[in-house]
């Protein structure tokens, strides 16, 4: 057993607040990089791509957008709701310094995907699995992530050039942090808890 990685799970948050700004060493880019290549895939597919986005104005123009969306959200919930999210962060675009954004390609491993033909989301988990490798050995190095989704798919298509084919999985923002917070930031603003293990694991059938 190792009690590091176990750590590291533990220790992983979503960052949005406690990034530093400082630039992230790019030797440990590097790592973070090779760590998510090294993710399983099905039929070894490797569908995933990772578009890094220093450029300030990009990343300006993205943090509009998302701002944009978050108001989209807000705007569908009800008052009570509306008024927990008010203080919530949902982005640190700007002041994490870069972004990477994590592509999957549909067409990579050509017509006959090993272990896809009945499942065609199975691509699509693989690249989620790249993004958790990345994460943890994110979390090991000392590097914040944070995940953002509050964005169009056709917008950043259009904002970095990718295909109409490939879907844009994550914009994530990377970077030195002040520390990480122990208590997720969706729970420690009341917006939602943790469920118990117990409620999730089920025995013989998902019914008990
Ligand atoms: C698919 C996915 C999309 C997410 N999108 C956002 C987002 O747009 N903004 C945000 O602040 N956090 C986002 N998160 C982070 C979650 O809010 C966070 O993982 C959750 O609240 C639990 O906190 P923790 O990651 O610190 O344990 C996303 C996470 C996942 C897995």
């Amino acid at each position: 057993m190792s009690a590091g990685l176990y750590d590291v799970i533990a220790r992983r948050r979503d960052v949005r607040a406690e990034f530093t700004g400082e630039p992230l060493d790019p030797a440990v880019l590097d790592r973070l990089l090779v760590a998510a290549h090294a993710a399983p895939s099905v039929g070894h597919s490797q569908p995933w791509d990772f578009v890094l986005v220093r450029d300030p104005r990009t990343r300006d123009e993205f943090a509009r957008h998302v701002a944009g969306e978050r108001e989209v959200y807000a705007d569908s919930l009800p008052a009570d709701r509306r008024e927990t999210l008010r203080p919530i962060k949902v982005e640190g675009i700007r002041e994490s310094g870069l972004g990477v954004v994590v592509t999957y390609d549909p067409d990579r491993g050509g017509p006959h995907v090993l272990g896809r033909h009945a499942i065609a989301d199975a691509g699509l988990y693989s690249t989620c699995l790249a993004i958790q490798n990345l994460w943890l050995a994110a979390t090991a190095e000392g590097v914040g992530v944070g995940w953002v989704s509050f964005y169009r798919e056709e917008f950043l298509r259009d904002l970095l050039g990718i295909p109409e084919r490939v879907r844009p999985v994550a914009w994530l923002c990377l970077g030195p942090v002040s520390h990480l917070q122990e208590v997720p930031d969706l729970e420690r603003h009341g917006w939602r808890e943790r469920r118990p293990l117990a409620e999730a694991v089920h025995h013989e059938s998902y019914r008990r």
